[in-house]
Order: C-alpha cells, then structure tokens, then sequence
C-alpha cells in the first residue's frame, strides 16, 4: 500500500463538518500539524477521555506530546486570543512549548474585531452573519498591505513601530466611518505586551520548517478551518469567509509547493448545516431539521448560534470534490442519524424547470434552486460502539454506499461519536498507511 507522509484534511460543506474529531484522530499520528488560514473564527471541539477542549488557533495536534504545531503564513491570528487558549491548554496540563507561528501570518488586531461588528451592523439585513472575531478586515487589511505580520513580535519596539504608522489611518476609519473612539498608541502597545513576550520566541520561518520536514519524511497534516462552501473564491459568496479554504491553499498557506500536499481528505457530515446568512438548498424548517439540530447537537463552537440543518445534499458534495480535488472523503456523525425512519440524499437541484447536478455559480440562482431527493429507509440501532463498516445495520451501510456513489469519492473513514475511539477506517483505506507508519 502507498505510505502518504502529507495529508490536507478540509471541510466539503460549510465548516462545523466535525473536523476536529478527524484531525485529531489523524493528528495523533502527525509528526507536524500545520494551519493554513483562518484564524479564530474556527471552533474545534476535541473530546480526548473525560477532556474537552475547544481550540480555536491551535491544531488538534497541540494535545500530542512531540507534535510539531504550526500557524502557517496563510493565517489571521489574534495574538491575545491565542494567549488566552495556550494559557487555558497550560492550566490542564498540556505543552504547548510545540506551538510554532509563521512570521508571515498576519495580526489579527483589537480595531479588526470593531471593524467587523460595525461592518455588519452597517449591512443591516444584509449582514454576512460573520463570528465577529475580526476576520474580514483582517485579511482586507493584508491585501491592502497594512497588516502586522506575527514577525514583528519578535521585538516589541519593532512592533511598536509598525502599529504607529497603521494606527493613524485605522483610528481614522474607525473615527470617521463608524463613529468609534478609536485606539491610543501607548495603550494597545500595553495591550499586547504580554501577548508579545509570549508569543515572540515561538515565532518561525514555517515554509522553511516544513519543507525540512517533508523532506525528511516526516509526516504532515495540513488541518483546513471553515468549509468548501464558505471559500472566498468557490463559495457562496459573499456570505463565505476571506480565506481560500480549499486543499490548494495548503500549499500557498504554507509556503510548500502543491505537489507536498499528497492526499487530501474532505470532512462532511452525514447531513448538513450552516450558521451565519445564506442560501442553503437542502435546509429543513421543519421536523426533520429540529432532530438534527437537538440529536446532533448542532450550537456554534465559537459563537454558540444554533446551526441551520438539513439532509446531505451530494451537490454541494461533488462541487466540493472538485474543488479540492478530493482523494477520499471522512463522513462524520452518522449515529446522529440513527432513529430517523427515513433519511434523504440530495442527488441534483430543481431550478425553474430544468434538473441542475453541478453546483451554481451565483447564490442568486442556488436560491432559486430546490433539491431533488432519494429516500432511504432509516435504522434504529445505536451504531456509536461500532468498529467496523460490517457490523453497522445493513441500512446504514446502504446509506453510506449511496453517498459514495453521488460524490463519486471513496470512503476513507467513518466517525459514530466525538470520542476518537469512535471511528471506523474504511476497507483498504488510505489511511491505514497513515495511521500505521509511526506504530
Ligand atoms: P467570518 O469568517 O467570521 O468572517 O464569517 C463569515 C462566514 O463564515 C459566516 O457565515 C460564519 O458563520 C462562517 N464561519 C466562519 N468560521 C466558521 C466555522 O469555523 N464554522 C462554520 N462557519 C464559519
């Protein structure tokens, strides 16, 4: 079987997909996990024995003692909130001396948070539902190059520094535009001093870092934040995030060549949410849609808004195979379907009078988009102790089977419950090579 030594593990719906589980299901086979963008506004839950931890910066991969974890260029960080989640991570035991920050990554500042929820207050009912945390005019500030980069906390007067000549034009903006008070250079700087003392010395060439690392076969993940359909490019835009989100963006996130990046693997749920604005085909207001919200406990991590369910609509699903060039597909929280007396596959898209199959461009057409479904009977059994595909309810694996054959992506790993021992690697799979190579 062939030894995969670089992994992209990315979101093929709308984020929430249950990455967290799957990352650090794999992670604990890593030799590094590495971000490629996003910032805080990801929330991954990770359920390791009686411990929960919720990280927002941070890889999975922190939670493994010797697991090299890296904040790669392509990110959006906000030095006082990692500060907050290594802080919390120390307090129950956890070394976070592993965490490593690319001096490329761009700060995610105090004003960007004001800017974002000004912004949105701004758009009134045709706010983007963002988490607040400051992203969009995090990544507006990098493209128009007047960001910090996590470099210049490597000296707090270097820091000093940059901020001064920023500060005038974001206090004017915030001023002028939004009618907020706007920052004094001193306080921020005593804002952030201790998140720069901090965070200073775990800063890093990461392409470099990695580089050395693929070289020397080390195994890489590249853990994705968000979701296909929240990509800045092949999203729904505009309600997406500012970040390219897909596969790809593991190398320019990281500063790797493309051809590093070996395999990469999309997380989806077994059904489908969304949180925040947007147009979303297969929603269900009703009955069905309640169940999953309650059973599969669908509340934002990072902002606790309750997610708008659905069935698993395999559209969106081969849109995102696509786009990522997906290598085979990790399907969470099938026990959540368990109980339902019949469970729907979306497999093409009504639109007016013609039957659509491959994802729309524009959101103005996806809204007038319903979807055409297949129902499949349900299963009764509590699956969260199985371990393997052939001892899951025969209608289960049906299910299973049906939505390999509309996504036309193998099965690589099935998850049956947030522990990681709840997990069941598919037949021949990929990843036994992974998760063997280091035992
Ligand atoms: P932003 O990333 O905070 O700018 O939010 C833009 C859109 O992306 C909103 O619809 C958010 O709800 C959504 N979003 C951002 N991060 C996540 C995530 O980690 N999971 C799910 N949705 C997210």
């Amino acid at each position: 079987m062939e030894k995969i030594n670089s992994l992209a593990v990315v979101g093929a719906q709308w984020g929430d997909e249950g990455k967290g589980k799957v990352i650090d299901y794999l992670a604990s086979r890593a030799d590094v996990v590495a971000r490629f963008q996003g910032g805080n506004n990801a929330g991954h839950t990770v359920v390791y024995g009686a411990n929960i931890f919720k990280l927002h910066h941070v890889p999975s991969g922190i939670i493994n003692a010797g697991t090299l974890c890296l904040l790669g260029n392509g990110m959006v960080v906000d030095p006082l909130v990692l500060v907050e989640e290594l802080t919390e991570l120390e307090k129950r035991g956890i070394d976070t001396s592993n965490l490593r920050i690319s001096g490329k990554a761009h700060l995610n500042m105090v004003y960007h948070k004001d800017l974002d929820e000004e912004n949105e207050k701004l758009l009134g009912e045709k706010k983007i539902g963002t988490t607040g945390r400051g992203i969009g005019p995090a990544y507006a500030d990098k493209i128009m190059r007047r960001g910090i980069r996590a470099i210049e906390m490597i000296d707090l007067e270097r820091f000093r520094e940059r901020l001064a000549g920023i500060l005038p034009l974001q206090n004017r903006i915030l001023k002028e535009i939004y009618g907020h008070a706007g920052y004094d250079l001193g306080r921020l700087i005593e804002l952030y001093r201790p998140a720069i003392e901090k965070l200073g010395p775990m800063v890093t060439d990461g392409s470099q870092v990695l580089f050395e690392c693929l070289n020397a076969g080390k195994k890489v993940l590249f853990e994705g934040a968000q979701g296909a359909l929240l990509d800045i490019d092949h999203g729904t835009y505009p309600y997406v995030t500012s970040s390219s989100t897909v596969a790809a963006a593991a190398a320019t996130g990281n500063g790797v060549g493309p051809q590093l990046v070996r395999q990469s693997l999309g997380v989806i749920k077994s059904y489908t949410t969304r949180v925040g604005e947007g147009p979303f085909p297969t929603e269900d207001h009703f009955e069905a849609g309640e169940q999953l919200r309650e059973r599969g406990n669908e509340f934002g991590t990072t902002t606790g808004r309750p997610r708008r369910c659905g069935w698993f609509d395999s559209v969106i699903a081969r849109y995102a195979a696509m786009i990522n060039g997906l290598t085979g597909l990790a399907v969470t929280k099938l026990d959540v379907l368990s109980g339902m007396d019949t469970v729907n596959i979306a497999v093409a898209y009504r639109c007016g009078e013609v039957e659509i199959k491959n994802f729309p461009q524009s959101i103005e057409e996806l809204k007038e988009c319903t979807p055409v479904y297949e129902t499949f009977p349900g299963w009764d059994e509590d699956i969260s102790r199985v371990r393997s595909l052939k001892d899951l309810p025969a209608a289960a694996r049906h299910f299973l089977n049906a939505m390999e054959e509309s996504v036309g992506v193998k099965i690589e790993l099935v998850s049956v419950g947030p522990d990681r021992s709840q997990t069941i690697i598919g037949q021949n799979s990929i990843l036994e090579s992974w998760i063997g190579h280091n035992q």
